[in-house]
């Protein structure tokens, strides 16, 4: 797929298809989130992906939004090292951010589609995952075929008009 048309095939799956991910198509997904860029090179990331059924039920209650990661085929857990600098932690979740959409247009190229869900409970999640101390589940992101769509671009989304978040030259040029 067209990297343009992946950018507008990718939404969030509504609901995932009962259809387990082949092996090197997950590789290739989390090859993506490898290879992203990040400040300094420091790549303060670990992605752990999960694809046991009760793992899943149990990541799934580590934030109210992450109900749906219980029914995903599988799940990429991404874990990050802590920090108390309002910096080091806004520079840590950019990189995560562009590892997660890496992996996103990835699994979109391949077919798969993808669903985010945020950690409120990091210490459960660190229970379940066994995670050191010395990292932390920062987000997680569901795979997953969609069982309502062929992943193909979408003609309208859901977005701000064009005009309306694109500026030439100065704000409101
Ligand atoms: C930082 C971030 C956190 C998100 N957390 C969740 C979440 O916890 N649960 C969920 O179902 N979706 C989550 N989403 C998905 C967004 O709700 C979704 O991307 C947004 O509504 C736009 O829809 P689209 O992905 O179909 O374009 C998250 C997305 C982002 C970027």
């Amino acid at each position: 797929m067209e990297t343009l048309d992946a950018i507008k095939s990718r939404i969030k799956v509504a609901s995932y298809a009962d259809r387990p991910i082949p092996e090197e198509v997950l590789e290739q997904i989390l090859e993506a989130g490898r290879r992203s860029p990040s400040s300094r090179n420091q790549q303060r990331w670990t992605f752990i992906l999960v694809q046991e059924r009760d793992t899943l039920q149990r990541l799934s209650r580590v934030w109210r939004g992450a109900a749906h990661i219980a029914d995903s085929a599988a799940t990429v857990a991404v874990a990050a090292p802590p920090s108390d600098d309002p910096r080091t932690i806004a520079s840590v979740h950019f990189d995560l951010g562009q590892a997660m959409m890496s992996m996103q247009l990835a699994a979109t190229d391949l077919g798969v589609g993808t669903r985010h869900a945020s950690v409120e409970d990091w210490q459960l999640g660190a229970q379940i995952l066994g995670l050191p101390d010395e990292w932390r589940l920062s987000w997680m992101m569901g795979l997953g075929y969609p069982a309502d769509r062929d992943v193909k671009p979408v003609q309208s989304h859901n977005r701000k008009p064009f005009n309306e978040v694109v500026h030439h030259e100065r704000w409101g040029g």
